[in-house]
């Protein structure tokens, strides 16, 4: 979604604008804009449709800001309202370009308040956004922190705002509900951000800001208020771990990301798994224990879908705890019936997803036990949750999940193993589980080194622009997974069925025009996957598998990808390091932006 970026302090401002957009634009990409104002009070605005980078060269164009103090408020768009274009990109600003102003979030009610301003202001875009630039002109009583609070009262819907009055031109005044908002403080000033990321490489602590809390910058200071009384509020130290790394010799960031994973697991496990002692240790999980549990409810939005229901399967296998998913946009759709018993675990990566949020919402109002798995550390979804873990994925920098999924899928099967061993598992089966798990990361470098392989299969295949992807019991979510990536990434039709299912339906499209991808690891329900692999080929569909060295049908695959010998379950975690390599390769012999997909935000911070 959109990302705020904006400063009060005594530096030039470009190039860290620039950088601060950048950091951003990992999230939000299709066009961005600035104003700055001078301690002089020139005010200079810019918007470009595109990348930050066509900001950076206006920005660059403009004259050198010579001034001790400068402000600027920043922002990089995902448009909600209003398409993409130069005049509906942020800044917005009032009528007499006084009050300049960015937004996250979406104004619910925009169209009534618009309604009721377009006698005395004329609008020049469709964005929500613009309409609380005009609100803020028409309510102006003097003071621009109790016209936001008044402001405020009349806004419905989710929101984050950065707000400068060009005859002020020294302060900043930022209010969320909502949308996520960060104050950072540096010795050369104040920040304020939608993403601590941004704030990594330039503040030394942060403060994040909750719903219907006001921070006003003046001159490289600020203060945080809540209807209107002045708030304490501590601040945490910048991690240096979240500044986003360099490219080395990675193709995209993408790749990057997916060759991290078998240290991101090293990281997961540290200090939770005790792998000599064959034993978990957490005090999160030991809590866990204590509550009185008897279902798990999954909810989540999509990246981190098919790592919930694979979690299911592992609650129900390792646990023996009836557990369900649910996706949040249909949660809040839906009637809640509350179960006391039940633990609701919320994923998300960024921590933020307004869906994922509201959903967790409804159930803590209904005192019912919430859990999150969150990546993002001190995120809205952690920050509320009753209990948390962090998947300690490190910073996902671009759109398509991938180390986080295989670190969330981690931490349920971690959960699942622990609520296990103390329910009715035996004791001795997970702890072989937990050996075996030791060997790991191993493994799946075995399985990133076949990268040269996966990149030929994909490329042969991206002549298709429809592809089926199979799986049965652990495998149909990680099927699911691996046609989400596709999909997502290469923009061609991926589509994930439960490998028995083929033949009620589907079956109807598959041809030799019309290939099939199946996940199929020695295991238990490895003969019946075979058996459907037979209804493909007999239907002329080239197959591709995702399969174990030792396969015994080798020959009925078109084309395969041999995975390293592991049991069942960590072929999981293998599986889906093969098939995000395989999206991965997809999308760059089509020519696509892996990093940045069209269409989407890596974060989605509105319903
Ligand atoms: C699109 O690829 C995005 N990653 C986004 O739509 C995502 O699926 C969703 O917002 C969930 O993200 P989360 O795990 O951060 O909650
Ligand atoms: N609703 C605003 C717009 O369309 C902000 C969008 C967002 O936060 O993603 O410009």
């Amino acid at each position: 979604m959109c990302g705020i970026f904006a400063y009060n302090g005594d530096t030039d401002c470009r190039e860290k604008l620039v950088n601060g957009l950048r950091m951003l634009e990992y999230r939000w990409y299709d066009s961005a804009g600035v104003v700055w104002i001078t301690q002089k009070g020139e005010v200079f605005l810019e918007k470009a449709v595109g990348r930050v980078s066509a900001l950076a060269n206006k920005v660059d164009n403009k004259k050198k800001d010579t001034a001790l103090y400068t402000t600027w408020i920043a922002h990089t768009r995902w448009a909600t309202h209003g398409w993409v274009t130069e005049l509906n990109t942020h800044p917005h600003v009032s009528s007499s370009e006084r009050f300049y102003i960015v937004h996250n979030g979406i104004i619910e009610n925009y169209k009534e308040l618009k309604k009721s301003l377009e006698k005395d202001h004329t609008f020049y875009s469709e964005t929500d956004t613009e309409v609380i630039a005009k609100l803020i002109e028409s309510l102006y009583d003097g003071d621009l922190k109790s016209t936001m609070e008044i402001v405020a009262k009349k806004l419905v819907g989710a929101y984050s705002l950065a707000v400068v009055d060009r005859e002020e031109p020294g302060k900043i005044v930022g209010i969320k509900l909502g949308s996520p908002l960060i104050v950072g403080s540096a010795v050369d000033g104040v920040y304020i951000s939608s993403d601590v990321n941004a704030l990594a490489s330039l503040a030394e602590s942060y403060t994040i800001l909750e719903d219907h809390e006001m921070v006003v910058i003046e001159w490289k200071k600020y203060n945080i208020y809540m209807a209107g009384e002045q708030v304490e509020r501590a601040s945490q130290e910048v991690d240096e771990a979240l500044v986003i790394d360099e490219l080395w010799d990675f193709s995209s960031y993408t790749e990057k990301e997916i060759f991290e994973i078998p240290s991101v697991l090293e990281n997961v496990w540290s200090g939770r798994i005790h792998f000599e002692k064959k034993e978990i240790h957490s005090e999160t999980l030991d809590a866990l224990w204590e509550l009185d549990i008897d279902k798990i409810c999954v909810i989540w939005s999509w990246s981190s879908s098919y790592a919930g229901e694979m979690g299911c399967y592992f609650f129900k296998k390792f646990s023996g705890i009836e557990a369900q998913t649910v996706i949040s946009s249909e949660f809040l759709s839906d009637v809640f019936i509350p179960g006391k018993k039940t633990l609701y675990v919320f994923l998300s990566q960024s921590g933020e997803t307004a869906d994922v949020r509201e959903s967790m919402k409804i159930v803590q109002a209904k005192g019912c036990m919430t859990f999150g798995v969150v990546n993002v550390v001190g995120s809205t979804i952690a920050r509320m949750a009753d209990m948390w873990l962090y998947s300690h994925a490190g910073v996902e920098v671009w759109v398509a999940s991938t180390k986080n999924v295989i670190a969330q899928v981690w931490v349920l099967l971690t959960m699942a193993l622990s609520l296990g061993l103390k329910r009715d598992m035996q004791i001795a089966d997970a702890r072989d589980l937990i050996t075996e798990l030791a060997a790991l990361p191993d493994k799946i470098q075995q399985t990133l080194l076949k990268w040269p392989h996966i990149k030929k299969l994909a490329e042969k295949y991206s002549k298709y622009d429809h592809m089926f992807v199979l799986g049965r019991n652990y495998f149909y979510p990680v099927a699911g997974e691996a046609s989400l990536k596709c999909k997502e990434l290469s923009y061609l039709h991926y589509e994930s069925y439960s490998a028995g299912e083929l033949k009620h339906g589907p079956l109807a499209l598959v041809s030799s025009e019309f290939p099939v991808m199946v996940f199929n690891p020695m295991g238990k329900f490895y003969a019946k996957t075979i058996s459907n692999i037979q209804e493909v080929s007999a239907r002329e569909g080239p197959v591709l598998g995702f399969i174990s060295s030792n396969d015994t049908h080798k020959e009925l695959y078109t084309d395969a990808i041999e995975l390293p010998e592991t049991s069942e379950l960590l072929a999981v975690f293998t599986g889906l390091v093969a098939s995000y390599l395989f999206g991965l390769y997809l999308a760059e012999a089509l020519g696509r932006d892996v990093d940045k997909p069209r269409n989407l935000a890596k974060s989605v911070t509105v319903e």
